[in-house]
């Protein structure tokens, strides 16, 4: 089958190879209808993201149906239209038990390499998904008139704002800014919307990504840069500072921005993008005396939380769909990735 590999530093490919089988009763095997490309697929080819072997198939959002189920699959029936999560929990443990799917004694992700349990991804014609019961959504009922494209996002990225939201404890009062209005910025700011926050404001270094979250979401925006960035936010706000920033970004100097953002009288930061070996420094009193609350998400608690983010979607509340800019084949696969790498594109879709 075709498939999207790794072929080395900052480089995919796409080949062929072979197509997955059940390894495992619990696996079931989905032919893959849509997937797209993540930020985090970006950190698997810039090496933050360690241990991707060549040849390794990429990709961890999709919808798809089911092709083939392991005997040891009790909640799906062949032939359903399902979507996939990134995380792949085991569903068992004390850990999933709690909905904490997130720190399961077994957790993995699609297509990440190595470090996440060495799964073959999803940019391909068939993935194979462990724990198939616990990492796989039938989309039926009020789900069942979703579209693949609305559907998508709630296997990663819209339930990421969701976590993120959830994680920032947002109240009708908070004052959110969201640093990096790359696909999950934009998904935690309209999950911080819609749980109803004061206000939700974007910030980027790149004026296309706000330009866009304003022009296609309709969020107030900033362009950073090396301007003051408190006094920025607060000139945006009507003199108010945030009470939440997200770092949707994953880099030591968005996660400054976001701090810099914030409220000197008890403000959360929350940090949602990808961190690797990054060290940072501390100003211990002022953090102290602020009241500052770090709360890191960790891997999105998908399961917990997809949901609330596809019920959402089906009421029309949000539209994710609306971040999508294009809608390539698996085979052009490699311009999709270089588009996003370079920003001009917001969210890549591949169709196999
Ligand atoms: N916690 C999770 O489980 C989870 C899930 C999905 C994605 N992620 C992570 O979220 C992050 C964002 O993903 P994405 O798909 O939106 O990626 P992206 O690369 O498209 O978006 C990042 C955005 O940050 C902007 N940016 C870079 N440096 C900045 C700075 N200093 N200040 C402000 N903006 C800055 C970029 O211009 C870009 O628009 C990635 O690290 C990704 O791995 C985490
Ligand atoms: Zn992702
Ligand atoms: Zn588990």
């Amino acid at each position: 089958m075709k498939a999207v590999v790794f072929a080395g530093e900052g480089k995919v490919a796409v080949e062929d190879v072979q197509e997955p089988q059940i390894q495992d009763p619990k696996d079931a095997i989905v032919e893959v209808k849509l997937s797209a490309i993540c930020g985090s697929d970006l950190h698997v080819l810039d090496g933050k993201t360690p241990g991707m072997r060549k040849g390794g198939v990429i990709g961890h959002e999709f919808v798809g149906r089911i092709a083939e189920l392991g005997e040891g699959v009790a909640k799906h029936w062949e032939d359903t239209r399902v979507l996939g999560s990134f995380l792949i929990a085991c569903g068992e443990c004390t850990a999933c038990l709690a909905k904490r799917f997130n720190f399961c004694d077994d957790r993995r992700a699609l297509g990440l390499g190595e470090l996440q349990g060495d799964l073959d991804g999803a940019q391909a014609e068939y993935v194979r998904v462990p724990n198939a019961d616990t990492n796989l959504k039938t989309l039926s009922g009020a789900l069942s008139g979703l579209s693949d494209e609305e559907a998508i996002f709630g296997g990663d990225i819209l339930a990421t704002g969701f976590h993120a939201a959830a994680a920032s404890d947002i109240d009708a009062d908070d004052v959110v800014v969201i640093v990096g209005a790359g696909p999950v910025g934009l998904m935690c700011a309209g999950a911080a919307q819609r749980m109803g926050a004061q206000s939700v404001l974007i910030l980027d270094t790149d004026e296309r990504r706000v330009r866009f979250g304003a022009e296609q979401l309709g969020f107030d925006g900033i362009v950073v840069g090396d301007d003051d960035v408190g006094a920025a936010v607060s000139g945006a706000t009507g003199g108010k500072m945030a009470t939440v920033a997200m770092d949707a970004v994953g880099a030591v100097p968005a996660f400054k921005t976001a701090i810099r953002t914030l409220t000197p009288a008890g403000g959360r930061a929350t940090i949602v993008g990808v961190y690797g070996a990054e060290r940072y420094e501390l100003a211990m009193g002022r953090a102290w005396i602020s009241g500052l609350r770090i709360q890191f998400t960790g891997m999105t608690n998908v399961q917990a939380y997809w949901d609330d983010a596809l019920f959402a979607v089906a009421k029309g509340d949000l539209e994710p769909q609306k971040i999508v800019t294009h809608r390539l084949e698996l085979d052009d696969a490699p311009a999709g990735y270089e588009a996003f790498a370079s920003r001009e594109a917001m969210k890549v879709l591949l169709s196999p």
